[in-house]
């Protein structure tokens, strides 16, 4: 078994994790996360959603947070957008990619975002045309790969389906969501393997939420296969708002540990990344959801 030399890790907690939070967070605390994120290294920190204040209250500072991080060079800054009036407004605010989300399950994406697959298809179309035509990178997301909340079990065929759509739109790169996190090793390489055979390993990437422990396990199963980029959420924030009882992103820390010991360049730093995760875990009043940051916290405690 080869293994990359080299993994892209996107963290996505200020933008799934912050999302889920009942208490509306300060937009000074989003944006000192933000910046101590991509101190810590990672090329793209998820920054924030353009999407109805009315639906996620939490994301309603998207245009401030974008006006007031520090954009590190080279680091990307990706936002959601739902529809062209999250595009236009994502454009305003300066945003170099934006990411577009669909859902596997129609009852879910009936909840996540009131409509169909196809006609969220169908949305998202003017959105990389006006992408396309100012520079601006899309990301497509597929919620539901592994499981719906309220459909069950999803069919990897129809995730393949969805990906291959995304891919033919434009999207330079499919994070496929285990939303509810009820996937397994072998389940998550079946989806692999037939999403795959449609849409190139390297413009894959996993999500995987941890409710029930398995995200972790189903990353690596993932990265055996040739999948190279990965979200992950600093202490392990997150949710979804739409999806009851989902818990957070697997936590970077905990990523960054095992690519750490498996020798695999992710350009992280580990003390830089803890620091970041015990900032917002201060915020919270709570530990920091990582077992590997608990861990190190407490053989190691930071300055
Ligand atoms: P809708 O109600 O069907 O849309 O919502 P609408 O076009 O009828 O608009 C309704 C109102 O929202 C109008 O305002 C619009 O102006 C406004 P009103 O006239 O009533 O005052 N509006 C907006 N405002 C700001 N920004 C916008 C925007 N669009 C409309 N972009 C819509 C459709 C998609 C907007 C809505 O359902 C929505 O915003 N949903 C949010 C869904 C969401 O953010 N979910 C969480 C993120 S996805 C996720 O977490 C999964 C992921 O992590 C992967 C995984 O884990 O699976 C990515
Ligand atoms: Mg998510």
């Amino acid at each position: 078994m080869k293994l990359p030399e080299h993994v892209r890790l996107v963290d996505v907690g200020p933008r799934d994790g912050l999302q889920n939070e009942q208490a509306i967070v300060p937009t000074d605390v989003k944006v000192t996360l933000i910046d101590l994120l991509s101190d810590a290294g990672f090329p793209a920190v998820e920054a924030t959603a353009f999407v109805s204040p009315k639906w996620v209250p939490q994301m309603a500072d998207a245009a401030d947070v974008m006006a007031r991080i520090r954009r590190k060079p080279g680091v990307r800054y990706p936002v959601l957008t739902p529809n062209m009036k999250g595009f236009e407004a994502a454009l305003a605010a300066k945003a170099d990619e934006v990411a577009v989300f669909v859902a596997a399950s129609e009852t879910f994406s009936r909840k996540n975002i009131n409509c169909s697959i196809a006609e969220s298809l169908e949305r998202a179309k003017p959105v990389f045309e006006a992408a396309r035509a100012h520079d601006v990178r899309v990301r497509g997301y597929i919620s539901c790969v592994l499981g719906c909340p309220y459909e069950g079990n999803v069919d990897p065929g129809k995730v393949g389906e969805v990906a291959d759509a995304l891919h033919r739109l434009g999207a330079y790169e499919v994070s496929l969501g285990d939303t509810i996190g009820t996937g397994t090793a072998g389940k998550t390489q079946e989806l692999i393997r037939t999403v795959g055979e449609r849409v190139p390993l390297e413009s894959l990437a996993g999500h995987f939420h941890d409710t029930y422990g398995q995200a972790l396990t189903n990353l690596y199963a993932a990265l055996e296969l040739g999948v190279t980029t990965f979200d992950c959420s600093v202490a392990g924030l997150g949710g979804c708002p739409y999806a009851k009882g989902a818990t957070g992103n697997v936590a970077s820390e905990d990523v960054v540990y095992l690519l750490q010991g498996l020798e695999v360049e992710t350009g992280v730093d580990m003390t830089k990344l803890r620091r970041a995760g015990q900032f917002i875990s201060d915020f919270f009043a709570r530990p920091p959801a990582s077992r590997v940051a608990r861990a190190l916290n407490a053989r190691d405690p930071l300055p």
